[in-house]
């Protein structure tokens, strides 16, 4: 198997750590162990007693009974936590599908969605964000899409790259779907939580269909992308069974410290959530007020939910436009290009406390080199 390098990370690897204002990630701010840690006391001596020899297989069990608390409908035994989503996803697609079959994947994407499994040989057909509706899907189109051959649909909700966020008819019209055709509903849901107006939460995918794979990972909603924990959620025995056989040529099992800490983090979900959520809130009125000033270069759609947003430029290149403004400025965007979504679009991070400063910082450079 031979993936096709993954444009963003490989950008990522470029800038992330040299570039001198990071615009365009999708983790929010971060914190230290010893942040994490205030939130218990004695957790301290805690982590210092944590043993270091192998954790179970599936994941520590202290750790799957706090994850299973974030459902209706899982306990401990319909948890697999992994090393990131990021593995969780490679393990999926190795474990249950195989050449020949098809996949309809929710774009534009995150490109393990669709990378992984075109490196094994299954057909993946794009089932497009319409941007002129706020980057919804249409559940109608699945109907169209599908095959004899189609083994699962992959959802990604809330969404990165657009910060959209299907209503609940939508994403129960997706379920159904699945349910009728008997396909796997692969629900990335790393983004869970940040939603924007919380009355919109979504339910798992995994507590309303018995064949859907709810994704979850710390790196996002909680902002911990160091502690590399990712989970898949789900009911369906058969894809607990090979996804468990097939882990045990990945990692086999996690990090000892990073799941106890882990078990704080998700104890204290509504807290780290708001915190982000915080940060988010602010970052979003001081970006509406800026693409409000700019609306003659850029165009911005407000996102529902998440860390991200893909606000589009009205004139030229996405591609050109970030490396001017990396080489001027120091600020790191990230063109649509490497998301495989034409050269128009710019993602923007959310999350991050700098955010309005490193936005004036690329608000001078345009109002320096004017709206061309
Ligand atoms: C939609 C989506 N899924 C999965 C991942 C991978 O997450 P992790 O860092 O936990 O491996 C990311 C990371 O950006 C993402 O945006």
């Amino acid at each position: 198997m031979n993936p096709a390098p993954f444009r963003l990370e490989r950008y990522f690897a470029v800038h992330e750590f040299t570039a001198r204002y990071l615009m365009c990630s999708s983790d929010p701010e971060s914190l230290s162990i010893a942040d994490l840690l205030a939130f218990e006391p004695g957790s301290m001596e805690g982590l210092g007693r944590t043993w270091l020899g192998y954790t179970e297989y599936p994941g520590a069990p202290e750790l799957r009974r706090e994850l299973a608390t974030l459902y209706e409908s899982i306990d401990i035994d319909n948890l697999i936590v992994h090393t990131g989503a990021q593995e969780a996803i490679f393990s999926f697609v190795n474990s249950m599908l195989k050449a020949g079959d098809h996949m309809i994947v929710h774009m534009p994407s995150y490109q393990s969605h669709y990378s992984v499994a075109e490196a094994l040989g299954v057909s993946v057909s794009p089932w497009r964000a319409r941007e002129s509706e706020n980057w919804a899907l249409d559940p109608g189109e699945l109907e169209k899409l599908v095959r004899p051959e189609t083994k699962a649909v992959l959802i990604c909700a809330p969404h990165n790259p657009t910060g959209y966020l299907p209503d609940r008819e939508r994403f129960d019209a997706v379920v159904d779907f699945a349910r009728r055709r008997n396909l796997w509903l692969f629900s990335d849901e790393v983004y869970r939580g940040l939603e924007h107006d919380p009355a919109e939460r979504l339910p798992a995918a995994c507590d309303l269909y018995e064949k859907a794979i709810s994704l979850g990972a710390l790196s996002k909603s909680h902002g911990l992308a160091g502690l590399r924990v990712g989970w898949v959620a789900t009911r369906d025995r058969d894809v607990l069974a090979g996804m468990s056989a097939f882990k045990d040529y990945l990692t086999i099992s996690n990090s000892a410290p990073s799941e106890y800490l882990a078990a704080i983090a998700v104890r204290n979900t509504s807290a780290l959530i708001e915190r982000n959520m915080s940060i988010i809130r602010n970052n979003l009125a001081v970006l509406d007020t800026f693409f409000a000033r700019y609306h003659e270069i850029l165009e911005w759609r407000r996102p529902s939910a998440g860390t991200v947003a893909f606000p589009r430029l009205k004139r030229g290149g996405a591609e050109r436009f970030c490396a001017e403004v990396l080489e001027r400025t120091g600020v790191l965007l990230l063109p649509s290009t490497l998301l495989d979504h034409g050269n128009e679009h710019v993602r923007v991070g959310l999350g991050r406390r700098n955010m309005p400063d490193v936005l004036q910082i690329l608000e001078n450079y345009l109002r320096e080199r004017g709206t061309k």
